[in-house]
Protein backbone atom coordinates (compact mmCIF):
# COMPACT_ATOMS: atom_id res chain seq x y z
CA UNK A 1 0.00 0.00 0.00
CA UNK A 2 1.31 3.38 -0.67
CA UNK A 3 1.64 6.25 1.35
CA UNK A 4 4.19 8.88 2.93
CA UNK A 5 7.15 6.87 3.86
CA UNK A 6 8.86 7.89 7.37
CA UNK A 7 12.57 7.60 8.58
CA UNK A 8 12.38 8.12 12.17
CA UNK A 9 16.45 8.52 13.70
CA UNK A 10 16.90 9.46 17.02
CA UNK A 11 19.41 10.04 19.81
CA UNK A 12 23.12 9.89 17.58
CA UNK A 13 25.01 11.50 20.66
CA UNK A 14 27.98 12.31 17.90
CA UNK A 15 31.17 13.48 19.59
CA UNK A 16 33.40 16.25 18.56
CA UNK A 17 35.62 14.27 16.51
CA UNK A 18 34.82 11.11 14.02
CA UNK A 19 36.71 8.83 16.09
CA UNK A 20 35.59 9.19 19.93
CA UNK A 21 33.61 6.98 21.96
CA UNK A 22 31.78 7.50 24.90
CA UNK A 23 30.87 3.93 26.64
CA UNK A 24 33.31 2.34 25.10
CA UNK A 25 31.67 2.58 21.35
CA UNK A 26 32.06 4.81 19.01
CA UNK A 27 28.67 6.45 18.49
CA UNK A 28 29.11 8.01 14.61
CA UNK A 29 30.27 4.33 13.26
CA UNK A 30 26.75 2.99 14.51
CA UNK A 31 24.60 5.64 13.11
CA UNK A 32 26.18 5.16 9.50
CA UNK A 33 25.41 1.54 10.30
CA UNK A 34 21.77 2.23 10.82
CA UNK A 35 21.41 4.96 7.81
CA UNK A 36 22.82 2.19 5.43
CA UNK A 37 20.60 -0.47 6.93
CA UNK A 38 17.49 2.04 6.55
CA UNK A 39 18.26 2.53 3.17
CA UNK A 40 19.08 -1.60 1.83
CA UNK A 41 17.27 -3.27 -0.84
CA UNK A 42 16.22 0.19 -2.64
CA UNK A 43 14.20 1.35 0.73
CA UNK A 44 12.63 5.18 -0.41
CA UNK A 45 11.51 7.51 1.97
CA UNK A 46 9.84 10.94 1.68
CA UNK A 47 10.99 12.71 4.91
CA UNK A 48 13.17 12.01 7.55
CA UNK A 49 12.55 13.28 11.41
CA UNK A 50 15.48 13.18 13.79
CA UNK A 51 14.03 13.75 17.00
CA UNK A 52 16.95 15.00 19.20
CA UNK A 53 20.36 14.81 21.10
CA UNK A 54 21.89 14.92 17.60
CA UNK A 55 24.98 15.66 18.85
CA UNK A 56 27.13 14.49 22.77
CA UNK A 57 29.36 17.56 22.26
CA UNK A 58 26.77 20.31 20.90
CA UNK A 59 29.95 22.08 18.88
CA UNK A 60 29.74 22.92 15.08
CA UNK A 61 32.50 19.21 14.31
CA UNK A 62 28.90 17.43 15.94
CA UNK A 63 26.42 18.95 13.36
CA UNK A 64 28.82 19.01 10.35
CA UNK A 65 29.34 15.75 10.05
CA UNK A 66 26.01 14.95 10.88
CA UNK A 67 24.92 17.13 7.60
CA UNK A 68 27.81 15.74 5.40
CA UNK A 69 26.25 12.22 6.08
CA UNK A 70 22.56 13.22 5.86
CA UNK A 71 23.11 14.95 2.07
CA UNK A 72 24.45 11.81 0.83
CA UNK A 73 21.10 10.55 0.95
CA UNK A 74 19.02 13.19 -1.03
CA UNK A 75 15.81 12.77 1.21
CA UNK A 76 14.46 15.80 3.29
CA UNK A 77 15.49 16.02 6.82
CA UNK A 78 13.53 17.60 9.48
CA UNK A 79 15.89 17.89 12.93
CA UNK A 80 14.69 18.77 16.27
CA UNK A 81 16.29 19.78 19.69
CA UNK A 82 17.25 17.47 22.39
CA UNK A 83 18.20 17.95 25.83
CA UNK A 84 22.25 17.54 24.83
CA UNK A 85 22.29 19.55 21.61
CA UNK A 86 22.48 23.49 20.98
CA UNK A 87 19.51 24.54 19.09
CA UNK A 88 20.87 27.72 17.89
CA UNK A 89 24.08 26.24 16.28
CA UNK A 90 21.66 23.26 14.91
CA UNK A 91 18.95 26.17 13.10
CA UNK A 92 22.70 27.48 11.45
CA UNK A 93 24.41 24.87 10.53
CA UNK A 94 21.49 21.90 9.51
CA UNK A 95 20.20 24.43 6.98
CA UNK A 96 20.69 23.39 3.64
CA UNK A 97 18.33 22.73 0.80
CA UNK A 98 17.42 18.82 1.73
CA UNK A 99 18.22 19.42 5.89
CA UNK A 100 16.67 21.76 8.28
CA UNK A 101 14.76 22.58 11.77
CA UNK A 102 11.52 23.61 9.96
CA UNK A 103 8.80 22.60 12.54
CA UNK A 104 6.22 22.32 10.28
CA UNK A 105 5.50 20.49 6.73
CA UNK A 106 2.77 20.31 4.93
CA UNK A 107 1.84 17.26 2.85
CA UNK A 108 -0.64 15.57 0.93
CA UNK A 109 -3.02 13.96 3.56
CA UNK A 110 -0.37 14.44 6.39
CA UNK A 111 1.59 17.33 8.57
CA UNK A 112 4.42 17.09 10.48
CA UNK A 113 5.07 19.63 13.62
CA UNK A 114 8.15 19.48 15.02
CA UNK A 115 8.51 20.38 18.33
CA UNK A 116 10.96 21.85 21.18
CA UNK A 117 10.85 20.38 24.49
CA UNK A 118 13.98 21.37 25.22
CA UNK A 119 14.85 22.98 28.60
CA UNK A 120 18.53 24.57 28.65
CA UNK A 121 21.15 23.46 30.66
CA UNK A 122 18.46 20.14 32.39
CA UNK A 123 17.65 17.24 31.13
CA UNK A 124 13.77 16.82 31.80
CA UNK A 125 11.63 18.32 29.01
CA UNK A 126 8.64 21.35 29.18
CA UNK A 127 6.77 22.95 26.44
CA UNK A 128 6.74 26.25 26.46
CA UNK A 129 3.11 28.26 26.14
CA UNK A 130 4.79 28.95 22.30
CA UNK A 131 5.23 25.81 21.38
CA UNK A 132 1.54 24.68 22.57
CA UNK A 133 0.35 27.59 20.99
CA UNK A 134 2.45 26.51 17.73
CA UNK A 135 1.05 23.21 17.87
CA UNK A 136 -2.73 24.72 18.15
CA UNK A 137 -2.38 26.91 15.10
CA UNK A 138 -0.35 24.08 12.91
CA UNK A 139 -3.93 21.79 13.73
CA UNK A 140 -6.74 24.84 13.34
CA UNK A 141 -4.82 25.63 10.49
CA UNK A 142 -5.30 22.70 8.60
CA UNK A 143 -8.10 20.55 9.84
CA UNK A 144 -8.17 18.09 6.92
CA UNK A 145 -4.56 16.89 7.32
CA UNK A 146 -3.80 13.79 9.42
CA UNK A 147 -0.83 15.00 11.92
CA UNK A 148 2.23 13.45 12.92
CA UNK A 149 4.08 15.55 15.97
CA UNK A 150 7.53 14.76 16.61
CA UNK A 151 9.04 16.04 20.22
CA UNK A 152 12.52 14.91 21.81
CA UNK A 153 11.18 13.59 25.75
CA UNK A 154 8.18 11.00 26.60
CA UNK A 155 5.12 12.64 26.94
CA UNK A 156 3.86 9.60 28.73
CA UNK A 157 6.05 7.16 31.19
CA UNK A 158 8.01 4.11 30.24
CA UNK A 159 7.63 2.72 33.85
CA UNK A 160 11.51 3.33 34.18
CA UNK A 161 11.93 5.43 37.60
CA UNK A 162 15.06 7.29 37.03
CA UNK A 163 13.85 7.98 33.08
CA UNK A 164 10.72 9.03 33.93
CA UNK A 165 12.24 11.96 36.05
CA UNK A 166 12.69 13.92 32.64
CA UNK A 167 9.50 13.19 30.37
CA UNK A 168 7.88 16.49 29.53
CA UNK A 169 6.62 17.98 32.86
CA UNK A 170 4.05 19.63 31.34
CA UNK A 171 2.78 16.66 29.25
CA UNK A 172 -0.74 16.87 30.89
CA UNK A 173 -1.10 19.79 29.00
CA UNK A 174 -0.38 18.80 25.30
CA UNK A 175 -2.02 15.32 26.09
CA UNK A 176 -5.14 17.82 26.86
CA UNK A 177 -4.54 19.86 24.46
CA UNK A 178 -4.35 16.98 21.56
CA UNK A 179 -7.97 15.82 22.88
CA UNK A 180 -9.71 18.21 20.76
CA UNK A 181 -8.17 17.04 17.81
CA UNK A 182 -8.95 14.00 16.58
CA UNK A 183 -6.29 14.57 13.48
CA UNK A 184 -3.47 14.17 15.66
CA UNK A 185 -2.92 10.71 14.99
CA UNK A 186 1.05 9.86 16.06
CA UNK A 187 3.58 11.41 18.76
CA UNK A 188 7.30 10.08 18.09
CA UNK A 189 9.90 10.77 20.78
CA UNK A 190 13.60 10.28 21.18
CA UNK A 191 15.42 10.08 24.56
CA UNK A 192 14.16 7.12 26.36
CA UNK A 193 16.72 5.15 24.15
CA UNK A 194 14.20 2.44 23.39
CA UNK A 195 11.47 0.73 21.70
CA UNK A 196 7.75 1.73 23.19
CA UNK A 197 4.40 1.72 21.71
CA UNK A 198 1.60 3.25 23.79
CA UNK A 199 -2.00 4.54 22.75
CA UNK A 200 -3.73 7.39 24.87
CA UNK A 201 -7.21 8.25 23.57
CA UNK A 202 -7.29 8.11 19.77
CA UNK A 203 -3.21 9.01 19.98
CA UNK A 204 -0.55 6.25 19.15
CA UNK A 205 2.86 7.44 20.59
CA UNK A 206 6.09 5.96 20.29
CA UNK A 207 9.37 5.61 21.41
CA UNK A 208 12.42 4.82 19.53
CA UNK A 209 15.64 2.96 20.10
CA UNK A 210 19.19 5.27 19.40
CA UNK A 211 21.36 4.71 16.36
CA UNK A 212 23.78 4.13 19.40
CA UNK A 213 23.50 2.71 23.04
CA UNK A 214 20.12 1.35 24.49
CA UNK A 215 18.68 1.93 27.96
CA UNK A 216 16.85 -0.94 29.73
CA UNK A 217 13.24 -0.57 29.15
CA UNK A 218 11.34 -0.53 33.18
CA UNK A 219 14.45 -0.54 34.73
CA UNK A 220 14.27 1.50 38.14
CA UNK A 221 17.62 2.79 37.73
CA UNK A 222 19.95 3.95 34.96
CA UNK A 223 20.51 0.57 32.95
CA UNK A 224 22.56 0.59 29.64
CA UNK A 225 21.54 -2.72 27.87
CA UNK A 226 23.41 -4.45 24.63
CA UNK A 227 20.17 -4.39 22.62
CA UNK A 228 21.36 -3.12 19.32
CA UNK A 229 21.01 0.49 18.03
CA UNK A 230 17.95 1.17 16.04
CA UNK A 231 15.80 3.13 14.11
CA UNK A 232 11.85 3.68 13.50
CA UNK A 233 9.97 3.29 9.79
CA UNK A 234 6.61 4.98 9.26
CA UNK A 235 4.15 4.73 6.52
CA UNK A 236 1.38 7.37 6.68
CA UNK A 237 -1.80 6.32 4.72
CA UNK A 238 -4.09 9.07 3.02
CA UNK A 239 -7.24 7.95 5.37
CA UNK A 240 -5.12 8.61 8.22
CA UNK A 241 -4.13 4.91 9.54
CA UNK A 242 -0.35 3.90 9.29
CA UNK A 243 1.96 1.29 9.37
CA UNK A 244 5.30 1.40 11.73
CA UNK A 245 8.40 -1.30 12.64
CA UNK A 246 11.07 -1.01 14.08
CA UNK A 247 14.65 -2.03 12.32
CA UNK A 248 18.00 -3.06 14.36
CA UNK A 249 20.96 -3.94 13.77
CA UNK A 250 22.11 -7.19 13.86
CA UNK A 251 24.47 -7.26 16.73
CA UNK A 252 24.75 -7.23 20.19
CA UNK A 253 26.74 -4.20 21.86
CA UNK A 254 29.75 -6.06 23.51
CA UNK A 255 32.21 -3.71 23.26
CA UNK A 256 29.96 -1.53 25.95
CA UNK A 257 31.90 -0.04 29.00
CA UNK A 258 29.27 1.59 31.77
CA UNK A 259 32.71 3.38 33.08
CA UNK A 260 33.70 5.48 30.16
CA UNK A 261 32.45 8.92 31.20
CA UNK A 262 28.32 8.88 30.96
CA UNK A 263 26.43 11.30 33.28
CA UNK A 264 23.80 9.22 34.02
CA UNK A 265 21.79 12.20 35.66
CA UNK A 266 22.01 13.82 31.92
CA UNK A 267 20.88 11.33 29.39
FE1 LIG B 1 19.71 10.64 24.12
Amino acid sequence: MSGLAVLQLTDSHFLAEAHQEMLGINTEKYFLSVLRQAFEHGQQYDLIIFSGDLAQDPCPESYQRLREHLSRYNVPVLCLPGNHDDFELMQALLNTDMISCTKQRLFDHWQIICLNSQVPNEPGGYLANSELAFLEKSLQDYPQHHALIAVHHNCTPTHSDWMDTMMISNSAALLALLKNYPQAKVIITGHIHQELAQQVQHLHIFGTPSTCFQFTPTSRDFSISKTAPGYRQLLLHADGTFETSIGRLDLILHELKLDKGYASDNP
